[in-house]
């Protein structure tokens, strides 16, 4: 019974559309009609501004970190899953939200919230190689593939230090959902059509 509501308060927090709320919400906006139509921080910062992109980014990151964090609440304490499993349904539910019609963001942002709250070091570590690569790439959507790629690399490294191999699931996890959602940016790319961020 704990695990089942476990996974749907998990799927419920991540399926929280910050970007389409907040647009609607502060800006009368709904962005899936707009930019790259994605629901996501990336989208909300071309479409509505830094402040609302912003907003927006932190929102999704915390969905993830909360999802993980539920595992600390005493009525949890004795489901015993690795908090892999509720940071999943949290970015399972990021992708498909059940309160955006199942039509969510790409998965990063709700990805390194998990991250942050299973190991922040290692969250600390991909944002600094993000802002690296977005400094030189300008594009979010390529920095967010490649990071997922810099990820799986740091934890296999981690693995051999501490022998924790979860890591290695949920990066590996998280990263193809990254690659997946991202199928339209890589046609972009491919093509030299991909935005590029002016503010960096
Ligand atoms: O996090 C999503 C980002 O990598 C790409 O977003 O709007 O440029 O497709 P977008």
């Amino acid at each position: 019974m704990e695990l089942i509501l476990l996974l749907l308060i998990a799927y419920l927090l991540g399926s929280i559309p910050s970007a389409l709320w907040i647009g609607k919400l502060f800006y009368k906006t709904d962005i899936r009609e707009h930019g790259s139509g994605n629901l996501g921080g990336t989208n909300t910062f071309r479409v509505l501004g830094k402040k609302a992109g912003l907003a927006v980014t932190l929102l999704d990151i915390l969905k993830g970190t909360a999802a993980v964090l539920l595992l600390l609440l005493p009525f949890f304490e004795t489901v015993g899953v690795h908090p892999l499993i509720p940071g999943a349904l949290a970015v399972i539910g990021h992708m498909y939200p059940v309160f955006a019609r199942f039509k969510g963001g790409k998965a990063v942002a709700t990805s390194g919230g998990v991250l942050l709250g299973y190991n922040w070091p290692a969250f600390v570590l991909l944002l600094i190689a993000f802002i690296i690569i977005l400094k030189l790439s300008k594009m979010v959507s390529l920095s967010s593939m490649l990071v997922s790629i810099v990820g799986l690399l740091y934890s296999i490294f981690y693995y051999f230090q501490t022998g924790d191999y979860y890591m290695i699931i949920m990066i590996g996890l998280f990263g193809a959902f990254i690659f997946y959602r991202h199928r339209a940016n890589i046609g972009r790319i491919k093509a030299g059509t991909e935005p590029k961020v002016t503010w960096l």
